[in-house]
């Protein structure tokens, strides 16, 4: 069973990860979309929220699952017998950050392998730290990320506190 990792911070999804899952799914077996739990790094959206857009938006693909992990990402992928790592390269400016950790996961797990995949061209632009900073100041973000999801993440970030009250019922 071919089975690969894609992990990423998803602070939020964007088309350009949706792309990208498309894509990687027709590759494998299976495919487990890895949310980064990392408490020393403060992020729009909760590690629950994060994982919550991605599994509304891959419930129907039946090779894919979305779960979250913390700590060294080859540990992980050694934990759900993954083979590949997919990562996404949008311009060459990825790349050289991109290439540093390819090379440090396989130094660190020689039998793991990252592929690289190319998202469509017109999302080349697309980065969750675009869509926090254009939605943040209530710019449209529709195209950014995927259309079932646009409500909900622009009413978060026009207003982070949206989060808390609806969890608390005060909202
Ligand atoms: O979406 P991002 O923020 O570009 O994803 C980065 C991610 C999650 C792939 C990377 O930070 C990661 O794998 N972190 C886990 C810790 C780890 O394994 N670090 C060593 C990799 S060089």
């Amino acid at each position: 069973m071919r089975t690969a990792i894609y992990p990423g911070s998803f602070d939020p999804v964007t088309l350009g990860h949706w792309d990208l899952i498309l894509r990687a799914e027709k590759l494998v077996d299976r495919l487990i979309v890895a949310v980064l739990h990392n408490p020393g790094k403060t992020s729009a959206f909760d590690l629950a929220e994060r994982v919550d857009f991605l599994r509304e938006l891959t419930w129907t693909r039946a090779k894919v699952e979305v779960t979250s992990f913390h700590g060294l990402l080859v540990n992980y992928a050694q934990k759900m017998d993954a083979q590949f790592i997919i990562r996404g390269v949008r311009a060459f400016s990825d790349f050289e950050s991109e290439f540093q950790m390819a090379l440090m996961n396989r130094k660190l797990s020689a039998d793991l392998e990252t592929m690289f995949l190319m998202p469509k061209e017109e999302f080349s632009m697309v980065s969750s730290r675009l869509v926090r900073e254009v939605g943040g100041m209530g710019g449209d973000i529709s195209g950014l990320v995927p259309e079932i999801l646009v409500e909900r993440i622009s009413a978060r970030l026009r207003d982070p506190l949206e989060c808390l009250s609806s969890r608390l019922g005060i909202g």
